[in-house]
C-alpha cells in the first residue's frame, strides 16, 4: 500500500512512523518535506502543497490512501476532492470539517444537542458586539469564527482591550473574512484536556486523554503557541470526568447523525474542566499536534487498520498501552514570534533508542538536518510512570544542539 500524508510537521511524522510498522505499507509520502523522513517515509517535496501539485502526484504515483493533517485542507474540501478521484481518503468532508472551521457552527451544534459549553453569543458587526460586552464579566473571550492559524482566540482582560479587539476584527479586518463573524464567550478557568477520537460513520471511539502545554514559557507564562509539550494520559483526568465525557460523546454522536454530517476521521474535543465539570471549549476535525506525538506511541492497535476501519464505517478497535508518554518540543528561540531558521541540528544520532524524535520543522539538505520552523523537534519518551518518561526526555534533549535552540524545562512537572 502507498500512502500520501498531507502536511509535514511532527504530527505527520508521528503518523508516518506509526503506519510504517504495518508490513502492508510499502511507501509513505510526506507531501512537502520533513527532515526526519527515512526508510519507507519519503518526501514528495510537492511545491507549495497546492491542490494542483497534489493532483499531479496522485496521478503519477499509485497512491491507495491519503491522510490529511492540517485543518486548512479539510476546511477547503480536500477529502471530497480526493474521493471524487476514486482514492480513499481519511478525514472529514468539508461539511463536517465545519465543526472546526466555523466556531459559530460548532457553537450552534453544541446548543442544539445540549453539549455543555461556556455561555456565548455570536455577532456579525461591531455595534452589536460592543453592546454584547455588557452580557459578560472580564476576562471575556472573543473568537473569530474562521480558521486563523491559532491566532483567532483573544482573551480580553478589560473593556478597553475588548473594544480594541472588536475594532481590529470588524474595522481593521485583521482576520479578513475569517473574522466576519465572532463568538463572544465567558472565560472559564480550570484545566484543559484534549480528547482525540476516531469517528467512523458518526460513531465515536475515543483515544486516551492528553494534556497540551500551550504557553511558550515555564509556569505557563507568555504567549500561546501551537503546543510545546504534551503528556498522555492527562494526569488530572478522573473516572467521574470519563463518565461526563461519555455522556457528551453520546450527544455528539446523536448530533452528527441528526445533522447528516457523515463524519469519518478524527474529532478532537478540546475540554475545559471547571470545578469538576466538563465543558467543550472547541472541536477540531483532525489529529492534534503535539497530542499525536504522545498518543500514537501508546497505541497497541495498528494505526492503518484503525484508519481503514473508520473509512469503511466499521467499529474502530483501539487498544492503548497502560503507560505514560510525554514530549517536550524543542523550538527556535523567538517562536511564536519571529525566529531564524537554517541552523544545523547536531547530536540526533546520540539520542538513546528509548527516546523517539519526531521532526516538527526541519529539512534535510545534503544529509545535514537543518532547523526549518518555530517548533523544531518533539522528543518523546514512553515509560511506566511520568517521572521516568520525563527523565528520558530531558536526558536526551541534552544530547541535541543547534543555534537558537530553546525548550521548556517544566513539562511533566506536576
Ligand atoms: N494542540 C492543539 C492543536 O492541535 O490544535
Amino acid at each position: 500500500m502507498k500512502i500520501l500524508i498531507i502536511g509535514n510537521g511532527g504530527r505527520e511524522h508521528a503518523i508516518a512512523e506509526s503506519l510504517s510498522k504495518n508490513r502492508k505499507v510499502e511507501q509513505i509520502y510526506i507531501s512537502t518535506h520533513n527532515g526526519g523522513a527515512t526508510g519507507k517515509i519519503i518526501n514528495a517535496n510537492l511545491a507549495n502543497n497546492s491542490v494542483e501539485t497534489i493532483d499531479r502526484f496522485l496521478a503519477e504515483t499509485n497512491i491507495d490512501l491519503v491522510i490529511v493533517g492540517p485543518e486548512q485542507f479539510l476546511s477547503e474540501g480536500i477529502i471530497d476532492h480526493i474521493e471524487s478521484k476514486g482514492i480513499r481518503a481519511f478525514g472529514p468532508h468539508k461539511s463536517a470539517a465545519r465543526l472546526e472551521s466555523s466556531k459559530a457552527f460548532a457553537k450552534d451544534f453544541m446548543n442544539k444537542y445540549e453539549i455543555p459549553t461556556a455561555k456565548h453569543y455570536q455577532y456579525d458587526n461591531y455595534d452589536d458586539a460592543l453592546a454584547g460586552l455588557s452580557e459578560f464579566g472580564y476576562p471575556v473571550v472573543i473568537k473569530a469564527d474562521g480558521l486563523c492559524g491559532g491566532k483567532g482566540v483573544l482573551i480580553c482582560q478589560d473593556k478597553d482591550e475588548a473594544i480594541k479587539v472588536l475594532k481590529d476584527i470588524f474595522h481593521n479586518q485583521v482576520f479578513g473574512d475569517q473574522g466576519s463573524e465572532i463568538v463572544m464567550e465567558q472565560f472559564l478557568s480550570g484545566f484543559e484536556a484534549s480528547l482525540l477520537c476516531f469517528v467512523s460513520g458518526n460513531k465515536i471511539y475515543p483515544f486516551d486523554t492528553a494534556m497540551d502545554y500551550k504557553k511558550i514559557y515555564e509556569d505557563d507564562l507568555g504567549p500561546n503557541t501551537g503546543g510545546v509539550g504534551c503528556i498522555s494520559p492527562n494526569p488530572f483526568w478522573s473516572a467521574d470526568l470519563d463518565q461526563q465525557s461519555n455522556q457528551i460523546i453520546r450527544k455528539i454522536e446523536h448530533g452528527l447523525a441528526e445533522e447528516n454530517l457523515d463524519f469519518t476521521g478524527i474529532l478532537f474535543i478540546g475540554y475545559l474542566v471547571e470545578n469538576g465539570k466538563l465543558y467543550v471549549l472547541e472541536f477540531n476535525a483532525r489529529f492534534g499536534d503535539p497530542e499525536t506525538e504522545v498518543l500514537l506511541p501508546r497505541l497497541n492497535s495498528d494505526l492503518l487498520e484503525n484508519i481503514l476501519q473508520a473509512i469503511d464505517g466499521k467499529p474502530v478497535v483501539l487498544d492503548f498501552a497502560n503507560n505514560v508518554a510525554m514530549t517536550t518540543i524543542i523550538v527556535s528561540e523567538g517562536y511564536p514570534g519571529e525566529y531564524k531558521t537554517g541552523f544545523e541540528i547536531k547530536g540526533l544520532k546520540d539520542v538513546d533508542p528509548q527516546a523517539l524524535v519526531y521532526h516538527n520543522g526541519t529539512k534535510n539538505v545534503e544529509n545535514k538536518i537543518l532547523t526549518n520552523g518555530g517548533r523544531v523537534l518533539s522528543v518523546v519518551a514512553v515509560a511506566e510512570d511520568l517521572e521516568s518518561a520525563r527523565q528520558t526526555v530531558y536526558q536526551n534533549i541534552k544530547k541535541i544542539n543547534f543555534e537558537n535552540m530553546s525548550y521548556r524545562k517544566d513539562i511533566g512537572k506536576i
